[in-house]
């Protein structure tokens, strides 16, 4: 069995016309999504807007229940966990998001929000304030930010420094699983290329399994081992990286690559 695997999921929104109304359609928002990702793997989704990436990463963090199928980590079916399992599983699963803000209170320096992530795990470490320094330290470091800056609010970062922070506030539980989830879109190309490197830096010194999820087939492909291509909810093709960017079978995979402006990404 695959470290992950989706077998059959579907998640629909209701339809409903007016608040009291009665339903009147249903949004497919993920319709029938079938994946493995191995431990240590990078999985790129693909697909334009609306297509269903963020529902489907929502349900796989048990943030949105799926409407059927089934959800495996580590071989423990998700789907049959009491709610009190899933709060602890929610641990293993932490995200990244486009706007480091969605993760980030504005009004908590960097060392408070990133201790607070590290005891999340780690909860003895509440106790020992100058453990707890030194780590925050740590992860800082890990994603390449000075430890002396510690002190600062996000807003004194620059937005690439904004997304290390977010970064390294996944990071610090622990998680079994990160979902990146178009965490390079507002960003500069030059910065682009920079958080893209430190997450691969850090998917092989810590072995991290990814979902790294983004509209552009261009910066999936730098980063990813597999890619999943999403339409309508659907997984439309599927595949090594360089097999579905260079020899794409789908019409909607090459309708996405003909879209694409070109970006030039330098290792
Ligand atoms: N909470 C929700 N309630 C109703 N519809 C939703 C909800 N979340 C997403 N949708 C719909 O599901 C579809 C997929 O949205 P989303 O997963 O955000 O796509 P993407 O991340 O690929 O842009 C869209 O049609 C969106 O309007
Ligand atoms: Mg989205």
């Amino acid at each position: 069995m695959s470290f992950l695997e989706l077998v059959d999921v579907h998640t629909h929104f209701p339809i409903r016309k007016g608040i009291f109304g009665g339903i009147t359609g249903l949004v497919r928002a993920v319709d029938g999504v079938s994946l493995r990702i191995e431990k240590g793997e990078i999985l790129g989704l693909v697909g334009e807007s609306g297509c269903g990436k963020s529902t489907l990463s929502r349900t796989i963090m048990q943030l949105q229940p799926a409407t059927s199928g089934e959800i495996s980590l580590e071989e423990q079916n998700l789907s049959t966990l009491e709610p009190s399992a899933i709060q602890r599983r929610r641990l293993d699963f932490q995200m990244v998001f486009q706007d480091p803000y969605a993760s980030l209170n504005p009004r908590m320096t960097v060392y408070s929000a990133l201790a607070e992530a590290l005891c999340q795990r780690h909860q003895a470490l509440r106790s020992s304030r100058s453990k707890l320094v030194s780590k925050v330290g740590e992860v800082m470091e890990r994603v390449g930010l000075d430890a002396r800056f510690m002190r600062k609010y996000p807003h004194e970062f620059s937005g690439g420094q904004r997304q290390r922070i977010a970064i390294a506030r996944a990071l610090a539980p622990e998680p079994k699983l990160v979902l990146a989830d178009e965490p390079v879109s507002a960003l500069d190309v030059s910065i682009q290329s920079q958080i893209l490197n430190l997450l691969l830096q850090l998917r092989d010194e810590l072995d991290l399994t990814m979902i790294f999820i983004s509209h552009d087939l261009s910066v999936v492909r730098y980063l990813a081992d597999n890619i999943a291509v999403m339409n309508a909810g659907k997984i439309v093709e599927y595949g090594p990286a360089e097999v579905v960017f260079d020899s794409p079978q789908n019409a909607y995979t090459r309708k996405l690559l003909a879209a694409i402006p070109r970006i030039q990404l330098s290792a």
